[in-house]
């Protein structure tokens, strides 16, 4: 039998030690398909003492991931820990700087240093490889790098922060408030450290950023993500929507435009009966599309122990059989830097606002939206309170900034109760 992969493996929280888990259960099934035996030599974390329900007594101890990274006798860096900064930098900049591989479930890390990452590690001849990053337990990586290698891709879409799933799909099925199912996700432990991660949209965000480089080949750019959260989404809307055929998502869209690159990761409505609208609690989706093709569905599972830890070993297995794909798909220094679209490719609009129940209302409303060149599609006003209506409008394809010009322009018209609102309808 070769000679086996020596892991060292950076973090033992749930990743870590699901990680542990799948080495020690799968060790022969592991070689077999590998063509030699994957083992753990060394870990780090952050306490030592604390009980983690797997048996580490056959590894070294490293208090230092940066002096896990350096050890000589591992060849793969596994770095469970998360960060953008701080220890997970360090220790995967060391890593590649001693001659080892990476592999990582770290999308913050990517979204924010993968380009320069990317470049070390190829200039030292090493690969890094981050399945684990986005979408949890869904092999989406490797289907855009490899199993959608002879396409171009037209669009990705997913839904890819479980935890965000979770609060909309409960907010419809409970009817409850955002504040109520946020607490509620909170008791539950489904909430990063910093929740804004989650209902900030930027884990989510972070992950489009990743996909989007291997499927376009440009330079991972986070910083031109259009990131709007959870935060604002009623269970009025959710209603309304649902109502109307549609649910709100959090979805994150990259299309490569004659305008430039897109990205954003917004609440949408998609239909309620495509498989986007019915996705339900904390499963992941992500809907690729390829000009031969045409659209693939994934979905699974976003997060948690085994599902993530399935990813990282896929990365570890293919790594100990000799596959070695550049971190992009390409190689790093061939990605472009990408024309960020200016404004986002028309859609239909979902525009919720509440008018003074008189003659000539609804009117001055249609006006506005017509000098903003906005057809309507579909109306409804129900719901009659006092002498206040409520009014659903779903416009035809209209520019996001078109109608962003409409919402400024109703309040001049005097018949607006409050704040109106609008969601972009993906067509999916
Ligand atoms: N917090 C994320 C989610 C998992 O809820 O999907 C890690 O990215």
């Amino acid at each position: 039998m070769p000679a086996p992969l020596r892991l060292g493996l950076a973090g033992l929280g749930t990743v870590g030690v699901g990680v542990v888990r799948i080495v020690q259960r799968h060790a022969d099934l592991i070689a077999a398909r590998a063509g030699r035996p994957v083992q753990v030599i060394a870990v780090s974390a952050r306490d030592a003492a604390r009980d983690r329900g797997v048996d580490l007594s056959a590894y070294a101890w490293e208090a230092d991931p940066v002096a896990l990274a350096r050890r000589d006798d591992i060849d793969l860096f596994v770095e469970v820990m998360g960060g953008s900064e701080g220890p997970a930098r360090l220790a995967t900049e060391a890593a590649i700087d001693a001659g080892k591989d990476v592999v990582t479930a770290n999308k913050a890390l990517l979204a924010h240093h993968g380009q320069a990452l990317a470049e070390a590690a190829e200039t030292a001849g090493r690969v890094i490889r981050f399945e684990a990053a986005v979408a949890g337990g869904i092999p989406v990586i490797k289907a855009l790098t490899e199993g959608l290698a002879g396409n171009r891709i037209g669009r990705v879409m997913g839904v890819m922060n479980g935890t965000c799933n979770y609060i909309l799909t409960r907010m419809e099925s409970a009817g409850l408030p955002y504040e109520t199912v946020f607490e509620e996700a909170r008791q539950l432990g489904y909430l990063e450290a910093d929740p804004n991660l989650d209902v900030g949209g930027i884990d989510a965000g972070h992950k489009l950023s990743l996909l989007a480089a291997i499927a376009f080949g440009t330079r991972v750019s986070f910083d031109r993500v259009e990131l709007e959260g959870i935060g604002k989404v009623s269970i009025d809307d959710i209603r309304h929507a649902a109502d109307l055929g549609f649910r709100i998502k959090l979805l994150g869209v990259a299309q490569m435009t004659g305008r430039g690159l897109e990205q954003r990761m917004t609440p949408c409505l998609v239909p309620a009966d495509s498989p986007l609208g019915q996705l339900q609690g904390g499963t992941n989706m992500v809907v690729l599309e390829g000009d031969a093709v045409g659209q693939i569905v994934l979905r699974g599972p976003g997060a948690g122990e085994g599902p993530t830890a399935s990813a990282v070993m896929a990365d570890v297995i293919d790594l100990a059989r000799g596959v070695r794909l550049p971190t992009f798909g390409q190689p790093a220094t061939s990605l472009v830097e990408p024309v960020a679209a200016a404004a986002a490719t028309p859609a239909p609009h979902y525009l919720r606002m509440t008018l003074l129940d008189k003659p000539g209302a609804l009117a001055k409303i249609a006006t506005e939206l017509g000098a903003a060149g906005i057809s309507i599609d579909r109306m409804r006003q129900t719901q009659h309170q006092g002498a206040h209506a409520p009014v659903l409008i779903v416009t035809h394809k209209a520019a996001p900034q078109d109608v962003a010009h409409a919402m400024t322009r109703f309040a001049g018209t005097g018949v607006l109760v409050g704040e109106p609102v609008a969601i972009r309808i993906e067509e999916v």
